[in-house]
């Protein structure tokens, strides 16, 4: 006995020294190893990690018509790539990565990069809609059971989290980010970056993680995808750098650059952005991708006038990788031997490269990623779907819940309640709900609304009414919503006569949004507003669940259907997470990440504008309004209703403490079921020298709430929350009366204000 406690405590304390060791020394550990591989590396080399090409199976964007594939494995065979995007699975991963290891001079392994956007085949929901959770651990959870899935079939690297923030739900990729706000967006991003790395990224179960797109992307113009963004310096500070400098304090690996120019550069060229700021400012350690082709593209955009000054300056600016442009393979030798480009940049660039290589302990093991027995276990596994419906359901939004005349609200739908008729063609598709941005999936996977209806003992009879698009729709090609097919119509009004409560089921289809998914309307898509309109005519009682990828403008629903329930494209696991609503067997959490705007003219839509000098709700004509429409979303940033309904009252502040200011506000549940509530917080500096938002979001806490129980929530606000960014960039926080708004939503709440002095 006396030995072997001995031999523990000895075993133990070489643990906890080798553990020590390595926890201080490996980042220094790691930088010798990459300055000595360097020393061993010709310049051709240290250029051929600053290479990615595009596998060859699959495309995320336009193929060039040079790189092709002989040229492709020439070039890995000869160390002149340093990583593959979109090649996954196991076997195919090994084959590329035995190339390089066993047949390239110095068999540096390469580094396998996919957009694991919202899972890999188990899928979560849409980005954008698991932020309606509001809910920061089970984003996390969410992100490294993508991570674990995805690491289980090869690959290394995501191309996420996009942390653009977006105010035009024209742009199709709004469905990719996390909305409209920078606090929201900068936690979820920071979650979403921890999730996917993880503690350690050397684990076979993490991976590194890309925060994108640097910058503005989300701003293009009117919506239109990949288009110009001006922006002042104010919007740049405050709303799209937050979330950016937020992913490299939680130690992304990486950060993609963006298609766009902004105010006049391309962001992959603009030295400002990569080296002055994200690399100088911030301190980022990691290295710089170019987007797909992005490189080249300054070509098109009048920057540079052929592919090698592209090369030039991309990376005089900082892009330290080529996705997809061959601007680098081509060009950056002759740069460098021309005396155009100094060595030093180059050594930068590919040390920074090699450093997350060897993070992901690649060096150590190159095939780390390529176990055949881990992926037959992870992928599609019970315990990923389980998660993914906890995710889903806590991503759904209740928008409405009217009673239509009955003595209770027409959801959670009740037991004793009959002839249910369910219309539209996403209640039947197994495929739409896996929503965009799903590189690894397999189309049919998702669980339809119909069939969680049925496990969930809702008996119901079914129509499709119309479809939502026309022929074939898949990620690379362009979706046709001209739907002229009404001949489903009648059957549909027929069944829906005689129905207790008929349950529609209408948006866009999956592939409606995305990168490359912008639309100049945002309604319903074909013919289901004329459905939806033509089934009310004969029966009220309608419950709308809307599947779609960005803000949709429904006013027509919104005033006349009783119960709406925003169900965006929730993956693998939609219907079941739908039908756990519709039953009540979850009561609805979700608050919205973005603005609901009542017609697409009043895009851009979002809560935190500027005060006007002719503001309000006015309906004048020398006022700040349109003549046609409300100035007010038709549900506002934060909204979401629940089965069961929450009091604030008792709103204190305490600010004797000018620098840890406390705001204190008492929840109540007064309703007869337990919920969970989302408490926000929204601060308006009233005077400034550079003049603030309305209301800016600086807290929030989700709490669950018994019947009748309350809770008193608390929030601290320091100078972190308090200040702003000038037009220089620095950060400061003005003395002055500032006001308070807690409540449940950006357009409800208790009111207060305290003064801060500095
Ligand atoms: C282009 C997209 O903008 C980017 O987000 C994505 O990661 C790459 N293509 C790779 O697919």
């Amino acid at each position: 006995m006396p030995i072997r406690f001995s031999r523990l405590v000895i075993l133990s304390l070489i643990l906890l020294f080798s553990n020590a060791t390595y926890a201080q020394s490996s980042d220094a550990v790691i930088a010798q190893k990459v300055q000595a591989l360097l020393q061993k590396m010709t310049l051709e080399e240290k250029i051929g990690q600053m290479n990615q090409y595009n596998g060859f199976w699959q495309v995320t964007g336009p193929v060039p018509e040079k790189g092709n594939a002989k040229q492709k494995y020439d070039h890995l065979r000869a160390g002149l790539v340093g990583s593959v995007l979109n090649v996954k699975g196991v076997a195919d991963v090994r084959k590329l990565q035995e190339i390089v290891v066993k047949e390239s001079r110095l068999g540096i392994p390469l580094i396998f990069g996919l957009d694991v956007i919202h899972g890999h085949k188990t899928l979560g929901p849409i980005p954008l809609a698991e932020v309606a959770s509001w809910d920061l651990p089970v984003i996390q959870k969410s992100a490294a059971n993508a991570a674990k899935e995805a690491a289980a079939v090869g690959i290394n690297w995501t191309f996420a989290p996009m942390v653009d923030i977006t105010r035009d739900a024209r742009w199709g990729r709004v469905m990719e980010g996390a909305g409209e706000d920078p606090y929201l967006g900068s936690l979820v991003g920071a979650a979403r970056i921890r999730g996917f790395q993880g503690d350690d990224l050397s684990l076979p179960t993490t991976i590194a993680a890309c925060a994108k797109h640097f910058a503005a992307y989300g701003f293009a113009e009117a919506g239109k995808e990949y288009n110009t963004v001006d922006m002042s310096m104010s919007t740049l500070y405050n709303i799209i750098f937050p979330p950016f400098k937020a992913a490299i304090n939680a130690d992304v690996s990486t950060v993609m650059n963006s298609f766009n120019t902004l105010n006049g550069i391309p962001a992959t060229g603009n030295v400002w952005l990569q080296r002055n700021i994200l690399k100088g400012d911030w301190g980022f350690k990691g290295f710089v991708i170019s987007d797909w082709g992005s490189m080249q593209e300054m070509i098109a955009h009048g920057y540079s006038s052929d592919l090698k000054e592209a090369a030039l300056q991309s990376i005089t600016a900082g892009s330290d990788m080529d996705m997809e442009s061959s601007a680098y393979v081509g060009h950056l030798k002759n740069l460098v031997d021309e005396g155009k480009v100094p060595v030093a940049l180059i050594d930068d660039a590919a040390a920074r490269i090699l450093t997350i290589k060897y993070k992901l302990g690649l060096f150590d093991d190159p095939y780390r990623y390529c176990d055949t027995q881990r992926e037959k276990e992870t992928v599609y596994s019970p315990a990923l779907a389980a998660d993914a419906l906890d995710m889903a359901k806590r991503s759904i939004v209740l928008l409405k819940n009217d009673s239509a005349g009955k003595k209770a609200p027409l959801l959670p739908l009740r037991k004793e309640q009959k002839n249910i008729v369910v219309i539209g063609a996403l209640a039947a598709e197994k495929t739409s709900p896996l929503g965009s941005w799903r590189v690894g999936s397999d189309d049919g996977t998702a669980i339809s609304v119909l069939e969680g209806l049925t496990k969930y003992k809702i008996a119901h009879k079914y129509s499709k009414g119309t479809d939502v698009t026309v022929g074939k729709v898949d990620f690379i090609h362009e979706v046709n919503i001209n739907q002229k097919d009404s001949s489903g119509f009648a059957a549909a009004v027929a069944q829906a006569k005689g129905a207790e409560v008929v349950i529609m089921v209408l948006g866009e289809h999956g592939f409606m949004s995305g990168e490359g998914r912008s639309r100049s309307e945002i309604g319903l898509p074909g013919l289901q507003q004329q459905l939806l309109e033509a089934v009310y005519k004969v029966n009220k009682n309608i419950v709308l669940v809307l599947m779609n990828g960005r803000p949709l403008t429904i006013p027509w629903a919104a005033e006349k259907i009783p119960a709406i329930v925003e169900a965006w494209q929730l993956g693998t696991q939609s219907g079941n997470a739908i039908a756990e609503v519709l039953t009540g067997a979850y009561n609805p959490s979700g608050k919205l990440p973005m603005s609901f705007p009542r017609a697409v003219g009043q895009l851009p839509l979002y809560y935190n504008h500027f005060f006007t000098g002719r503001g309000g709700e006015k309906s004048e004509v020398f006022w700040a309004h349109y003549s046609d429409v409300k100035n007010s979303p038709q549900y506002a940033f934060g909204f979401g209703l629940s089965y069961t309904k929450f009091a604030y009252s008792n709103l204190s502040i305490d600010s004797s403490d000018n620098k840890n200011i406390k705001v204190k506000v008492t929840v109540e549940n007064t309703g007869d079921r337990a919920g969970e509530e989302v408490v926000q917080l929204y601060i308006q500096d009233r005077f400034a020298k550079i003049v603030r938002p309305v209301k800016e979001l600086k807290g929030f806490k989700k709490i669950n709430l018994e019947p009748r129980k309350s809770q008193t929530v608390e929030f601290t606000l320091t100078d972190a929350e308090l200040g702003y960014y000038d037009n220089d960039g620095n950060y400061f926080v003005e003395s002055g009366v500032f006001g308070v708004q807690v409540g449940g939503s950006s357009d409800a709440g208790l009111k207060g204000s305290f003064n801060v002095v500095r």
